[in-house]
């Protein structure tokens, strides 16, 4: 038998020669080796050399139940044993879909009763725009087809969602975004070194979006996107007030609201859909990640009972996936839903977790690397500094992805993004591997100046 240290070598070097990574710079990764994770375990994983590590990250903002559970395997292992796969096309589609689409359907605001399912986040929003064009055609305003979405965003890693997201390195490789995703101000106002309070930048970003809406044509407008907290571009908690404004700007124009909820639902920041917590009554949620606590691939549209009646009654629905509604995939989200509600994993985010590692968070504050946290429940983010303060980064700082480095070392992942560290553990963590997810983070940090 060969020993593990080599078993590893091959590992790492087969994956060179044959494997492109996601968002991964290759020579930077080859450079160093390529991380061979072997096991989970609760809200830990234990990578080639044997070590657990924490997992600040529930792999990615989506391991919600952690790494072991039982009820998920069992729930797969039975679904695979009896009908691993039968498509939703010709009439037909099996027990988990409809049992996942009725879930979905009572615990969500209330007009948002009909699932479309797919296998990502990536391709709810895909579908949400297909919906959408679909949607306002059949009203008779197909001009409507310009798609409103903000800096700082992420929605995924096709052409179309990529032309949703407004981050420049998504898209700049690519020369995108297509033509019609109009772009307005995200409430980034750490980001935005804005002289103005929180709540008053999100008032300018709200008086922004109503500019460029009547610059473009008011009736040229589909819908808006919107994750109501910004995870990948950097936990972005929206100012008081300005969802609802974003909100109300939408129905004052008649303009579709899409609540990209692919981090945000199923709990992570103390309620089912974080749509619930701001009420913005959306038309459309999209949902993914944790659906499953990503034990198999499932995104899901999610749309309102008006935009579903025509779509019902307008003949034959020319979208849907292979996989669309994939027994298996629908047997872990059943199971995976279940286990949520069974253990009261929402309400403990909201009333006990969540406070808690907010109030951690805010300790982490007082570190000298550390010029800004934000969090809600159990997602936060802390913006680094070198030791000249904020004024001595530049834009190869890239401090998060150092930090996150530092963090790893000492057993917790978490996230780096930009000049900032992002942080999502599991639903299931206890107080204390919360305690000990931050003092990784602060020994991590205690070396970024090094
Ligand atoms: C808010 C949001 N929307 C969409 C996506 C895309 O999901 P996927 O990677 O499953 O395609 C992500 C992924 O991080 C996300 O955070």
């Amino acid at each position: 038998m060969p020993s593990v240290d080599s078993i590893t070598a091959e590992l790492q070097s087969l994956d060179r020669q044959y494997q492109i990574h996601p968002f991964t710079n290759h020579s930077d990764m080859h450079g160093t080796g390529t991380h061979i994770v072997q096991r989970g375990d609760g809200c830990y994983f234990i990578d080639e050399t044997g070590t657990p590590i924490l997992d600040g990250l529930a792999g990615l903002w989506c391991v919600n139940v952690g790494y072991n559970c039982r009820e998920i395997v069992e729930a797969v292992t039975a679904q695979m044993t009896q009908l691993p796969y039968y498509p939703s096309f010709f009439n037909s589609t099996t027990e988990a879909p409809i049992r996942v689409a009725e879930f979905l359907a009572k615990h969500a605001p209330a007009r948002l009763n009909h699932t479309i399912f797919s296998n990502s986040g990536s391709e709810a929003n895909e579908t949400a725009l297909k919906v959408i064009r679909g949607y306002w055609k059949l009203k008779g305003q197909s001009q409507r087809r310009k798609i409103l979405c903000r800096t700082y965003a992420y929605h995924g890693v096709t052409l179309a969602t990529t032309s949703l997201t407004g981050l420049v390195n998504c898209q700049e490789p690519f020369d995108l975004p297509l033509e019609g995703f109009v772009r307005i101000p995200g409430p980034y106002h750490y980001g935005a070194r804005s002289e103005l309070t929180p709540e008053d930048y999100g008032r300018w970003c709200l008086e922004e979006t109503r500019r460029i809406i009547l610059a473009e044509g008011p009736e040229t407008i589909a819908a808006l996107f919107a994750e109501p907290i910004q995870g990948a571009g950097g936990v972005i908690i929206p100012p008081k007030g300005y969802l609802s404004g974003l909100r109300e700007i939408c129905r004052e124009f008649g303009i579709l609201y899409v609540s990209d909820e692919v981090i945000t639902a199923f709990g992570r920041i103390g309620a089912w859909y974080a749509s619930e917590m701001w009420e913005l009554d959306p038309d459309i949620i999209c949902v993914a990640k944790g659906i499953t606590s990503g034990y198999l691939p499932l995104g899901g549209t999610m749309v309102s009972d008006e935009i579903a009646e025509p779509l019902l009654k307008g003949g034959y629905f020319a979208h849907g996936f292979t996989y669309s509604g994939h027994p298996s995939c629908c047997a872990a989200a059943l199971a995976n839903l279940r286990y949520i509600e069974d253990h009261g994993l929402v309400t403990k985010v909201k009333d006990d977790l969540g406070p808690y590692f907010e109030a951690k968070l805010a300790n982490l504050a007082a570190h000298p690397a550390v010029s800004e946290v934000r969090g809600m429940g159990l997602i936060g983010a802390a913006e680094l500094v070198p030791k000249g303060g904020r004024d001595a980064l530049t834009p190869t700082s890239l401090l998060g992805a150092k930090a996150s480095n530092l963090v790893r070392a000492e057993g917790a992942m978490v996230r780096g993004i930009r000049d900032l560290i992002a942080i999502s553990p599991p639903l299931v963590i206890s107080r204390e591997q919360i305690d000990s997810l931050f003092a990784s983070v602060e020994r991590g940090l205690d070396k970024l100046w090094d």
